[in-house]
């Protein structure tokens, strides 16, 4: 993939910190650098309105392989309406969420066919990958202390032993792809994080 722009992810459970850190990470960069800050599900008009679909409490009836084909959806928009054209700008894409996230929570967490969702990020992304993803790793036991106060949407009502799978999900897929995936502690202040994050990414602008 020839674009000139950089793309990172930044995945994890419910409850990590990773918004908080995506919109420190978008601050800090934007004093030098061409950011865009995106989060999945949504970022276009059309992908927010798959958004409302999918994190609607009433909608309990999705079946998994509809909810993961609606998530693919809403990415292709993206990629295509955003991503694509960013990155060709020389743009540096900053995404709250990403294909890792289909993989750990419709794979590991619902108990989807990898393969099948492989085919499928493939298929809605065109194959473009991340250039880096920060995985913001964190016991789902805490993580869920840390969102007690939030009203719950559809998939954070699914409890802990979903928030389990989908974190074994995440570091099988940060022990296939230690390139790509790089863990960060969670349990760490959010100031030590976004300085881990900025060092990461600065390394990455320098190749
Ligand atoms: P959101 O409120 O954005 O949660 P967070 O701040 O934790 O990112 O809701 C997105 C929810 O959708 C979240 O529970 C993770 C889930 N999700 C999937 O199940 N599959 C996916 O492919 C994506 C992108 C998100």
């Amino acid at each position: 993939m020839d674009t000139r722009g950089v793309f990172i992810s930044l995945e994890g459970i419910d409850g990590s910190g990773k918004s908080t850190l995506a919109r420190s990470l978008v601050d800090a960069l934007a004093q030098k650098h061409q950011v865009l800050g995106l989060r999945e599900p949504g970022g276009t008009v059309i992908s927010e309105k798959i958004r409302e679909m999918l994190l609607d409490v009433r909608n309990d009836g999705i079946i998994g392989k509809a909810e993961a084909m609606l998530y693919a959806a809403a990415r292709c928009q993206l990629v295509e309406e955003v991503i694509r054209p960013g990155l060709d700008r020389g743009t540096i894409i900053i995404a709250d969420r990403y294909l890792d996230s289909t993989v750990a929570y419709q794979g590991y967490g619902r108990g989807l066919d990898l393969g099948f969702l492989e085919d499928l990020n493939r298929l809605c992304t065109g194959g473009l990958k991340p250039d880096l993803t920060l995985l913001l790793d964190l016991d789902p036991q805490e993580a869920l202390l840390r969102r007690s106060e939030e009203i719950p949407d559809r998939l954070e009502q699914e409890g802990l032993a979903f928030q389990i799978r989908i974190r074994e999900g995440y570091l099988d897929l940060w022990d296939k792809e230690p390139e790509r995936i790089k863990r960060l502690d969670a349990t760490h202040s959010p100031e030590f994080l976004l300085q881990e994050a900025l060092l990461l990414v600065e390394k990455l602008l320098a190749e």
